[in-house]
């Protein structure tokens, strides 16, 4: 979704401004522009398209000044054309803003500044806000007054930077429902919507809560509350992601590279305190009903956790997709919400939060970015540190917060009695020599892969199928596959398909069947009767199974081979190879891969 950055140093920091909106491009947009102030005046260069594309068209690199402010669009209110592109600049051109979220009431202030002989230039939400700001100006004379009186009219969830030609020493922000962090450094302060944008230059951060704003200079940060004026102490927060771990380093795709970092996010994963993973199982274990809510590849991470803690643990955990979280859960003071975030920042998730803790509701996090509204939110958060995922679509943090689960769930399962001392341990041991054995996985399975790909890419119309916590993998991997091929991957449970979506088999349907071992004997058998549906009806089958699966390789058409593995290693084996190839797919189709069409990486908005 839309990104914020802004910048203020003591030389010219255009360079520094366009490559942290670079930083921030992954996040999903269609339209982006710079302000920034130069011999007391603010000049405006914005446009449709990415940012290099806009560069060339505005030559936003040929801008100058010492203060500046950045923005990335992805339309929410009004097309996407130059003049609805941020930042807007008021009637009197002297204040301009960038700014995130949506104005509930705009329509109104629209209507009132209008109605005052304001000319819009565009049909955006934000563009009242800046006119709000000039006229308090023009009243008061004072800009962090006119800044906060403008501020205080607005309804609705925001995130803002402004600069004025009135005071070029100073960048003014306010936090209300989305994200904004602060980036201090000697000599050079930033704010933007999230850490990547400043990353490479400093890491020391302060993260914005709502109902704050910030006045920001060269060498200093102030925060203060909207309400009253009051200031804020907060000890700054040091990120621990290496920059180098946001770049692409010789893959030619973010998502090919965040498949491959696997094995050190799955590392990560597993090096999370055992106390924090031991406290999180005691609660599920003390609560009423346990929730595990998640949207899009999240719901299909707290589906598979569901699976584990049914099987591990004996406990039947609802996972509840975020966006019907409100209309479907039945939550009380006695039960605990466990959200799953790659962002921390989703606004469905982040509702569903807000409307536990209002029904005083436990909440939990497990969570990829640290400082994230959702990590702060939660009575007890666990922070995956999968590093920083920049391609649109999840593939690394999701894994991890797989394994995660599983930990809670095996954790669960031994304080339940319901899993002895040596499955416990042997589990865990399975799950340690995972790292180094996908590494040797991917690198020696992607050629046969990508050939595979190649050859299946055709079909327009698939069927991801599989049983048990293979579902939710088969879920999840054809999401992974609608993402980045366009094409229409439909998940479904293996068993549930005679039950009325066999009728649309025939050899142009193709399916992708996700084979458990075969000593999973009963589920095995189950989803190879599934295969033989699928063949009789002359639809080609597909799939993944092990190298002792002769039954399974005698009933494909193809299928890709993957070593023994121990459980509970074969399902998480089976995604990653999945995500592979859905990236090989897209590959031989020539799609946008890192940013899908359509797509925004966090999604900020109801
Ligand atoms: C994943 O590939 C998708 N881009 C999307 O479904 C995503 O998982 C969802 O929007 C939730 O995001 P979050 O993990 O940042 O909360």
């Amino acid at each position: 979704m839309c990104g914020i950055s802004a910048v203020i140093g003591n030389e010219n920091v255009v360079d520094t401004l366009y490559e942290s909106i670079r930083n921030l491009e992954y996040r999903g947009y269609d339209s982006c522009g710079l302000s920034m102030i130069r011999d007391d005046r603010i000049e405006v260069r914005k446009n449709t398209g990415g940012v290099e594309e806009v560069n060339l068209k505005e030559h936003l690199t040929a801008m100058r000044g010492c203060i500046g402010i950045a923005h990335t669009r992805w339309a929410t209110h009004g097309k996407v054309t130059a003049a609805n592109a941020h930042p807007h600049l008021s009637f009197d051109n002297r204040f301009s803003i960038v700014h995130n979220g949506i104005i509930n009431n705009f329509r109104c202030l629209r209507e009132e500044l209008q109605d005052g002989g304001v000319t819009f230039a565009s049909e955006t939400d934000t563009e009242v806000l800046v006119h709000l700001i000039a006229i308090a100006y023009a009243k008061l004379g004072d800009v962090e007054e006119a800044f906060l009186s403008a501020i205080r009219r607005l309804e609705g969830s925001y995130a803002a930077a402004m600069i004025t030609s009135v005071d070029s020493s100073r960048i003014y922000a306010v936090k209300m429902g989305s994200p904004l962090v602060l980036g201090l450094n000697q000599g050079m302060n930033f704010i933007a919507s999230d850490f990547n944008a400043f990353l490479p230059y400093t890491k020391t951060a302060m993260v914005m809560e709502d109902g704050e704003y910030a006045v920001v200079t060269v060498d200093q940060a102030k925060l203060c509350k909207a309400v009253d004026r009051s200031e804020v102490i907060r000890d700054p927060i040091h990120i621990e992601w290496d920059p180098e771990r946001s770049r692409k380093g010789g893959y030619s795709h973010y998502m090919l590279k965040e498949i491959f970092d696997q094995p050190h996010t799955i590392k990560s994963a597993l090096t999370i305190p055992n106390d924090d993973i031991l406290q999180l199982a005691k609660s599920i274990q003390g609560a009423g009903t346990t929730y595990l809510m998640g949207v899009g590849t999240t719901y299909y991470v707290a589906l598979a956790g569901q699976y584990f803690f049914s099987r591990l643990a004996g406990r039947y955990l609802p996972a509840v997709s975020s966006d019907e979280f409100n209309d479907l859960a039945v939550i009380g003071a006695d039960d605990l919400l466990i959200s799953i975030s790659q962002s921390g920042e989703t606004y469905d998730t982040n509702t569903g939060v807000r409307h536990a803790r209002a029904q005083h509701a436990k909440t939990a996090g497990i969570v990829n970015v640290m400082g994230s509204s959702l990590s702060m939110m939660v009575d007890q958060v666990i922070l995956q540190g999968s590093g920083p995922e920049i391609c649109v679509v999840s593939t690394k943090a999701a894994l991890a917060q797989m394994v995660i689960l599983l930990l809670v769930a095996l954790e669960l399962g031994r304080l339940n009695g319901k899993i002895d001392t040596q499955t416990y341990e042997t589990y865990h041991e399975s799950i340690t020599d995972f790292p180094p054995l996908v590494q040797k996985i991917l690198n020696e399975i992607s050629g046969f892969v990508r050939n595979l790909a190649d050859r299946t890419a055709h079909y327009k119309n698939w069927m991801f199928l599989g049983r048990g916590v293979y579902y939710p993998i088969a879920l999840e991997a054809a999401l992974k596959m609608k993402e980045v091929t366009y094409l229409h991957a439909e998940g479904m449970p293996a068993g549930f398909l005679k039950h009325g979506t066999l009728a649309m088999v025939d050899d142009e349907m193709i399916s992708l069947f996700f084979l458990p071992p075969p000593a999973r004997k009963t589920l095995h058998e189950q989803t190879l009767a599934a295969v033989e549906e699928v063949k009789a009806r002359n639809g080609p089958v597909i799939g993944f199974c092990f190298e002792d699966d002769l039954l399974a390789k005698k009933a494909l058409d193809h299928w890709i081979e993957l070593p023994v593995v121990a459980e509970p290693v074969p399902p998480f084996l089976e995604l990653i190879v999945a995500q592979l190839f859905s990236y090989f797919s897209a590959l031989k189709l020539g799609r946008s891969i890192d940013k899908p069409r359509n797509l925004a990486k966090s999604v900020t908005v109801g």
